[in-house]
């Protein structure tokens, strides 16, 4: 994978085929860490879900196949001197946690994580994204539940425009400021 927005698209998309009506993304950032949390109401896993979730390979009796998404981040992850967790509840949602060592030579870089979150919201524009990106004492924050009471149409050409640009805008910002 080149960059972590992408990485990032996978998770989410995890929890959009397990039902999620909201998803929160939360990315931490300091001198040395750049820690991403994703949580979602979706159904959840069970525990032989779980357990096997980090084997790309695993498959059940009924040929059940596993796919890429989570093994890949986890790859990169320890790749870059971390690791991601995955705590679940059946019924309840998910939380994938990952954590980066920012400076270290393989981290990759954040991408377009503007172009992330409109590509989430044009999928699925009923559900609610919340991203909060802190960077030391800078914080930026977007929810689209909040974005939709002022607005008629979310998935409009120029609305989608205009929220890529803020995020990436505002990212920047934090990064800046520090
Ligand atoms: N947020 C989640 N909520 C519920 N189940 C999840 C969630 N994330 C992952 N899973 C379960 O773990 C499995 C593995 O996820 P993973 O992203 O690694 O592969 P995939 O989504 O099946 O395929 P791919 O990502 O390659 O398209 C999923 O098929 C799903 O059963
Ligand atoms: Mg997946």
């Amino acid at each position: 994978m080149e960059d972590l927005s992408l990485h990032i698209l996978d998770i989410v998309e995890n929890s959009l085929n397990a039902g999620a009506s909201n998803v929160s993304i939360k990315i931490v950032e300091d001198d040395e860490n750049f820690i991403v949390t994703i949580v979602d109401n979706g159904k959840g896993m069970d525990e032989e879900t779980l357990k096997n979730i980090f084997d790309p390979f695993f498959t059940t009796k009924n040929a059940r196949n596993f796919g890429f998404g989570i093994p890949l981040f986890a790859q990169t992850a320890e790749q870059c001197g971390g690791r991601l967790d995955i705590k679940s509840k059946v019924g309840f949602g998910t939380e994938v946690s990952v954590y980066l060592k920012k400076n270290h030579i393989d981290m990759l870089p954040i991408g377009d994580l503007g172009l992330t979150i409109i590509t989430l919201i044009i999928s699925n524009p009923e559900v609610n994204y919340q991203l909060i990106y802190k960077n030391g004492n800078y914080i930026y924050e977007l929810d689209t539940a909040e974005l939709k009471s002022g607005i008629d149409s979310i998935t409009e050409a120029q609305t989608l425009h205009f929220i890529r640009n803020h995020i990436n805008d505002g990212i920047k910002s934090t990064q800046n400021q520090r």
